[in-house]
């Protein structure tokens, strides 16, 4: 089977087996044309870009919480002859089974299963630190508040490079090993915290000066400030 016939033909294995909500055909064409067959890789979440991986013969790890999806992409991929020898279904959510995979070195990661916070970020930090350097990470529904934050994340990180920009999909490549650095160095947390930080060191300021503390203020001044 190849893409185009894919695409006419998908899996329609969400909602109770009434829709799909696939990536659009542009980032199923980059998965097509990007990945190998023996390449190491994992998804969160389940449907056409299952099988696609399949289809291209990856090593693959897909996690859905749902038993039922993966029945109906077993009975998709029965009918057409797509062998799933090479795929690997985890039934959880994938908070809960990501931290506990096992240190394979992942070679391409799709982040789009669950989009409610922290779910895309956890996804990307147990999945991330699973990446062989140079690896592929590409994140679905970047116009949802938690793929944007992601996105915008992996942007101003050192060792994340952006591959390839779709409407609501983006694929970076981690180009040095992983790091989860603490917030001072990461450069996008550092930067948004700036202006509340120095509000909030103003406002004790201005309180520690209301109540007279001048031990407190100068203490705050020289980096010191009390807390409360
Ligand atoms: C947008 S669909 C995935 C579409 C798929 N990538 C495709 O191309 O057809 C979202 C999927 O995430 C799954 N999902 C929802 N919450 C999840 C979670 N916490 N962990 C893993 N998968 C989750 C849903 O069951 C569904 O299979």
């Amino acid at each position: 089977m190849d893409l185009d016939r894919l695409i006419d033909d998908p899996p329609i294995v969400h909602a109770g087996g009434t829709h799909v909500w696939a990536l659009r055909p542009e980032p199923l064409g980059f998965i097509w044309d990007m990945v190998q067959p023996g390449w190491n890789t994992a998804e969160t979440g389940l449907g056409v870009s299952t099988a696609a991986l399949a289809l291209k013969r990856a090593h693959h790890t897909c996690i859905t919480p749902s038993q039922e999806e993966v029945t109906r992409l077993q009975e998709y991929c029965a009918a057409r002859a797509i062998a799933l020898d090479r795929v690997r279904f985890l039934v959880a959510p994938s908070q809960d089974a990501v931290p506990a995979l096992p240190q394979t070195e992942l070679d391409f990661v799709l982040i789009d299963g669950g989009h409610g916070f922290p779910v895309p970020f956890l996804d990307w930090f147990y999945l991330g630190r699973r990446l062989k350097v140079g690896g592929l990470v590409m994140i679905d529904d970047t116009h949802v508040w938690t793929g944007k934050v992601l996105v915008d994340f992996l942007e101003r990180e050192p060792g994340w490079t952006r591959e390839r920009s779709y409407p609501r999909t983006v694929v970076f490549r981690m180009t040095a090993p992983f790091q989860a650095r603490d917030w001072s160095a990461q450069p996008l947390v550092a930067g948004r915290s700036r202006w509340s930080i120095r509000w909030a060191n103003l406002a004790l300021g201005a309180r520690l000066l209301a109540r007279g503390d001048f031990s407190g203020l100068w203490a705050g001044m020289t980096k010191r400030l009390p807390k409360g």
